[in-house]
């Protein structure tokens, strides 16, 4: 079965073997409640590392007081079941720190009430999911900071579905010189998202009721019509026009009604993360690095988000 460790000195022993063997470590990090989204970057740390390590810990940082840091999903036993069988016979280890052990000076999650040390990436976690969590991306930040002391990996592995998680964390690497040439290589695997109406994958999906679940695509759909005005040249005031007024459609038809609310959608550079303008356009010969659309959706007490892109990143 799967080597699995709770200290970091305990993980250090047998990172230092890989490196005295010249090995490269794939990195995946999670919360757990793994789906096959996280699956799709295990199996791309798999093929292009020696040897993988997913660490599974619930990061209180990243946890507003209000939010849902104690009914987070919970599913060790099975999450071990699935990296043993994703990574069928290939090397793959487990972090399993506990809080204390990732947060030795001990972690609250009222920032006012925080003592100890913390990375911030200004200027790229305020926007976006940043604007309705407003410290989020300073918890996330701080935990891969961490993780990425005790991991170092040669290469690391991050969703797309969590694209601002992704430029914050490029951004974090830069800064923070933590990259050379054999660590700390930052990848953006693409959304895994359900085969038949294409929501996104995601540990928070188990909350949703069975009449949550069938309104949740409508998400992804308001983001492809977004993407499909703004590729028609019009304006993102009208882009995003069009993507609300298709989720309003669907709330109105569907029993959750009221419950079904629109946080956000937005459109942003994904370079520097600036909003678009409310009249700005796409023109592919003038856009010239990829652009975000990105929403979150609340379905009763469940935030979705997701994103589409404009041109590759
Ligand atoms: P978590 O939500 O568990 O996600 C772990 C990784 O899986 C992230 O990189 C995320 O983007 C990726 N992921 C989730 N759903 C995905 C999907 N449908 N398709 C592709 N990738 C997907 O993100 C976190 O945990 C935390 O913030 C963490 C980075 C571990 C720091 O605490």
């Amino acid at each position: 079965s799967i080597p699995l460790f709770t200290t970091v000195s305990a993980f250090r022993q047998w990172r230092n073997i890989a490196r005295r063997d010249g090995k490269s470590v794939g990195y995946v990090p999670t919360m757990g409640a793994l789906h096959e989204g996280h699956l799709s970057l295990v199996r791309q740390s798999l093929e292009e590392n020696d040897l993988t390590v997913a660490s599974i810990f619930v990061n209180p940082a990243q946890f507003a007081p209000h939010e849902d840091l104690a009914t987070y999903p919970r599913t060790l036993p099975r999450d071990l079941e699935l990296l043993e069988s994703t990574a069928n016979h290939k090397p793959v280890a487990v972090f399993l720190p506990t809080v204390q052990e990732m947060y030795p000076s001990g972690i609250d999650q009222d920032t006012a009430a925080q003592r100890g040390t913390f990375v911030e990436v200004k200027g790229y976690g305020e926007q976006m999911e940043g604007k309705s969590r407003p410290t989020f991306f300073r918890g996330v930040a701080t935990v891969v900071t961490k993780l990425f002391n005790i991991i170092e990996p040669t290469n690391a592995y991050f969703g797309q579905k969590d694209i601002q998680q992704c430029i914050v964390l490029k951004r974090l690497v830069h800064d923070l010189h933590l990259s050379h040439p054999d660590a700390a290589h930052l990848h953006i695997v693409p959304t895994a998202r359900d085969p038949i109406d294409n929501l996104a994958l995601s540990s928070r999906n188990a909350y949703l009721s069975e009449e949550g679940r069938k309104v949740a695509p409508v998400l992804y759909a308001a983001l492809t019509l977004a993407q499909e005005a703004c590729l028609q040249g019009l304006p993102k005031n009208v882009c995003i026009e069009r993507a609300a007024q298709l989720i309003q459609e669907t709330a109105s038809t569907s029993p959750l009604a009221s419950d079904i609310k629109l946080d956000y959608i937005e459109i942003n550079d994904s370079d520097t993360l600036a909003p678009w303008d409310s009249n700005q356009c796409y023109a592919p010969s003038t856009t010239t690095r990829p652009v975000i659309i990105s929403g979150a959706l609340w379905v009763g007490k469940t935030r979705l988000i997701d994103n589409v892109l404009l041109g590759p990143l």
